[in-house]
Order: structure tokens, then C-alpha cells, then sequence
């Protein structure tokens, strides 16, 4: 089966009419393999987002290769394989919750080709938005709101989920809630999450592995394998003492990035 991400001396950045080119990260040599749950944290400004943005065919490259599921990132984002969940959540405010989720039919002009009320009924029940498909997005919580932009990237069934801190706006108590959710649901579907978060707790809570970039100059600073520490299914208690050691490593880890 082919890796999800294989990325081989990436160089990542931005091609600008006027200020040139600024480089971001460079030298990335990554695989994640297919099922894999990555999490990736870094120092503001690092590259996190600029990563995603490459893989999810937002953005060219400035060099280097990377194939996503054996493909290029176009064909991999033509063939609907790659959902994304955006830092910033981005629901339109004048669509329901059921008209939100179903954008990606009437943006791919599919609407008609697929069972989209069939299905978005079963996200609605997998994300615990039951009877809110009729709402508008500012009649419901933060993290309602999250969870709609998570059916909304689970829609097209990607292969590869990327999530820029989805929850990173939502209190700790809810956001443990929706982080044992994403692991049902990515147990379930079987999906490749990457999975950007500033949270130490949170990324080694989710992740079976960790990637910490640097910046300045911005890399892949460590990459760590915790499913020696989990469960099998990559279940652990917040509080097992590997798990206590993995986060302390985390920081200390993070502090030189
Ligand atoms: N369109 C752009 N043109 C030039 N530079 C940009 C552009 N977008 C982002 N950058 C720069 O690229 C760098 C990486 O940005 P990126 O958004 O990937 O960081 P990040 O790791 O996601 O940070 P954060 O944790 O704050 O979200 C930053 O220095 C940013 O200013
Ligand atoms: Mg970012």
C-alpha cells in the first residue's frame, strides 16, 4: 500500500511578486504510513500550516518531492482523498449546518451523482450534531461549530484528514470530549490524521507519533513513536507515567525548537 505522505527534501515556503522568495522549512525527509495518526507541533510561524497547505495541493512546493497516496497532491486533491480542517474554522455564516456540511457536493458538482442526505445524516449522528442540521452556524457552540467543519472534511470519505488546530479554541473539558471522538471516529474509518495542535497533552494524547518542527532554521527538529507506549488501537490514560514521560520529553524537546 502506498505511504499517505512521503516527502522526500521538501522545501517549503512562499514565492512573492515583490519581497521574493521566503523559505520556510527545508529538507523535509517524512513518511506517514496509511491509518497513521501524526500529530505535529512547532513554535508559531514554524511551518505547521505552510506543511498542510503543500500537502493539500494549497500550495506548490519550492522544491523537493512529495507523493500523497502514491499520487501528486493534485491528482490526490482531484480524486477527493484529502479533507481539511482549517485553523480557522470556516463556516459560512449564511448556510445551515446541513448546507455547510454539503458544500464540498456543490463546489465538485457531485450533489446530484451521490447520496448526499444519506450520508451527511450519518455524520451528523457520528459527530453528535443530531437535530442541529437545520441551525445556522451562529446558533451553535464553539465546538458544535468545530465538529460541523469536521463532517464537512469527512463528507468526500478522504483517505488523509488534515486537522490545523481544530480545537484549539475550545475549553479543555470539551476538547477532551472531541479528542476521544477523533479517535472512535478515526478508529472507525480508518483514516490518516495529521494533526497540528499546540498542545503537548493533546498531541501526545492523539498521536502514535509526534513531529516536532523548529524554526528559524525551520525543520523536522525530532520525530517520536509512542505506540510503544499505547495500546495497540493507540489507547493510553493521560496520567500513565509513559505518557507523563513522553509529554516531559515533548517540552523539553519543544523549548530548543
Ligand atoms: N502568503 C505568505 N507569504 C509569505 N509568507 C507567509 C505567507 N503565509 C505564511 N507566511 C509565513 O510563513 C511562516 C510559516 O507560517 P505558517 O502559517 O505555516 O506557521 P504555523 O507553524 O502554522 O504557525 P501558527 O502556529 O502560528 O499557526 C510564517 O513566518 C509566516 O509569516
Ligand atoms: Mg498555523
Amino acid at each position: 500500500m502506498a505511504a499517505a505522505v512521503e516527502a522526500r527534501s521538501l522545501d517549503l515556503g512562499y514565492r512573492n511578486e515583490d519581497a521574493g522568495t521566503v523559505s520556510v522549512l527545508s529538507g523535509v525527509d517524512l513518511t506517514v504510513d496509511a491509518g497513521e495518526f501524526l500529530s505535529i507541533l512547532g513554535p508559531s510561524g514554524c511551518g505547521k500550516s505552510t506543511l498542510l497547505r503543500v500537502i493539500a495541493d494549497l500550495l506548490d512546493p519550492l522544491g523537493g518531492e512529495i507523493s500523497i497516496l502514491g499520487k501528486s497532491p493534485g491528482e490526490a486533491r482531484r480524486a477527493r482523498e484529502v479533507g481539511f480542517v482549517f485553523q480557522d474554522s470556516t463556516l459560512l455564516p449564511w448556510r445551515t449546518v446541513t448546507a455547510n456540511i454539503e458544500l464540498p457536493y456543490v463546489i465538485g458538482g457531485r450533489y446530484a451523482v451521490s447520496g448526499a442526505p444519506d450520508r451527511t445524516a450519518g455524520l451528523l449522528g457520528m459527530l453528535g450534531l443530531d437535530g442541529l442540521g437545520g441551525r445556522y452556524p451562529h446558533q451553535l457552540s464553539g465546538g458544535q461549530r468545530q465538529r460541523v467543519a469536521i463532517a464537512r472534511a469527512l463528507l468526500t470519505e478522504p483517505k488523509l484528514l488534515l486537522m490545523d488546530e481544530p480545537f484549539g479554541a475550545l475549553d479543555e473539558i470539551t476538547r477532551d470530549r472531541l479528542n476521544d471522538e477523533l479517535l472512535r471516529l478515526w478508529r472507525r474509518t480508518g483514516t490518516t490524521i495529521l494533526f497540528v495542535t499546540h498542545s503537548i497533552m493533546e498531541a501526545v494524547y492523539l498521536g502514535q507519533r509526534i513531529m516536532v518542527l523548529s524554526a528559524n532554521p525551520g525543520r523536522i527538529r525530532a520525530i517520536r513513536d509512542l505506540r510503544g507506549a499505547k495500546e495497540a488501537d493507540n489507547r493510553c490514560r493521560r496520567e500513565d507515567p509513559a505518557i507523563v514521560a513522553a509529554m516531559t520529553d515533548m517540552r523539553n524537546v519543544l523549548e530548543t525548537a
